[in-house]
């Protein structure tokens, strides 16, 4: 793939794919981080001559104008993030669009309106992406956390314009690169969630990928179950446990080492400050549930993340969400923290939960690249190819 030193600028009119579907609440921006992530790309552009519009996405309005679904409510956090006037279209193709871009001076951004409102997005409706193409002269994606989709807006468009990545792209591309694609061994990868369901390709892939896989969170039980380890009232997908068996077997086999819980904090409620203790993993009484890892599984975590040089995270090791059951994620989360400021691991993590929770254990600041991506960063390590990317190799 092409960056945005392989395309000229000067005096062109980029339209510049990105993704600023943040969350928001009673129509106000409650975490701008995907739209600060944004301004190297806008900057670079504007440096050098070009005139910057923006195509994005916002929430899921499934091919009908939803108002409250519309880009107008990002502008203000938008144009605090940029510093710059950012002049806005009702439209993402047509006059509307043509019209904003025509009264943009230099330095001044568009930015049109979400692309999802026509149903030819979805589909990747080449009349769709022509219009797009038709508003500018170079298309440049920026948008990896929606490279997983294969829309008129991150796919069709790219093949009808010269194309490149910007830069958060290229950086999240070099960054799961140097983690996954070709890093520097041993690699632990930590996994972590609810179900081993929803991530059975990801297990698949990365057992024979990684030196180490950590299973946490409610997955864990799962294989714990699998072992014929009595849960209790745990979260566990009983019906899993032949897969897990076959992703234990297949871990085997290519040489990856799994590491499940050897301790566990237990408590009979579900709820913030619930009466708790820590027991081995093999006493879980049979009226509680596994809510955390223990300290004796964060010390040998410890020791498998200092043993590593490259650690890839992908979800909490128990219920982060209530206090104090975010303890072994927290403290995981500061020791990979530590290792990667003393230089000895390169640190990769990904997913809404789990920045939130790197977030919380004041741990996401030291990691050597946190992603802005939630599906995309899954499916990536998944080994799955990503239409968004494919499209900018074509
Ligand atoms: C995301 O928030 O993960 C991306 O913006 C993609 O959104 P989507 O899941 O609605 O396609």
């Amino acid at each position: 793939w092409k960056t945005l030193d392989d395309v000229a600028l000067a005096g062109k009119t980029v339209l510049v794919r990105v993704d600023i579907n943040v969350p928001m609440e009673a129509g106000r921006v409650t975490d701008a981080t995907r739209i600060e992530k944004i301004r190297p790309t806008v900057e670079d552009i504007i440096a050098r001559g070009g005139k910057v519009v923006l195509l994005a996405h916002f929430d899921r309005p499934k091919g009908k104008v939803v108002p409250e679904m519309s880009l107008r409510h990002v502008l203000p956090a938008l144009q605090a993030a940029l510093d710059r006037k950012v002049i806005f279209a009702a439209d993402c193709i047509g006059a509307p669009a043509s019209a904003a871009i025509a009264a943009a001076t230099a330095g001044d951004v568009v930015l049109l309106e979400n692309t999802r409102f026509h149903a030819g997005e979805e589909k990747n409706d080449p009349a769709l992406a022509q219009g797009m193409a038709a508003l500018g002269d170079v298309y440049v994606n920026d948008a990896f956390s929606a490279a997983h989709r294969a829309h008129a807006s991150t796919a069709g468009i790219a093949s009808l314009l010269p194309a490149a990545a910007g830069r958060l792209m290229e950086a999240e591309l070099r960054a799961l690169e140097a983690a996954l694609g070709n890093p520097v061994r041993p690699v632990v990868a930590v996994v972590g969630g609810a179900k081993v369901s929803t991530k059975l390709d990801l297990l698949g892939n990365l057992v024979t990928k990684v030196d180490h896989l950590v299973i946490g969170g409610g997955m864990a039980n799962t294989f714990l179950v699998a072992q014929g380890v009595e849960v209790g009232k745990s979260l566990a997908e009983r019906d899993m446990a032949d897969t897990a068996r076959a992703i234990l077997a297949k871990a085997r086999a290519a040489g990856c080492t799994i590491h499940l819980p050897v301790d566990v904090v237990v408590a009979r409620e579900f709820k913030a400050g619930a009466a708790n203790e820590t027991v081995a993993v093999t006493a879980c009484p049979a009226d509680a549930m596994i809510l955390d890892a223990g300290p004796a599984t964060v010390a040998a975590l410890q020791a498998v993340f200092e043993s590593a040089r490259t650690l890839i995270w992908n979800g909490p090791l128990g219920a982060f969400e209530i206090k104090p059951f975010d303890a072994a994620t927290n403290a995981a989360a500061k020791a990979a923290a530590r290792l990667t400021r003393s230089g000895t691991l390169v640190s990769v993590a990904g997913g809404g939960d789990t920045v939130a929770a790197l977030n919380a254990a004041g741990a996401a600041a030291d990691f050597t690249f946190i992603s802005t991506a939630g599906g995309a960063f899954l499916e990536w390590m998944e080994g799955k190819d990503l239409p968004g990317v494919s499209a900018l190799m074509a």
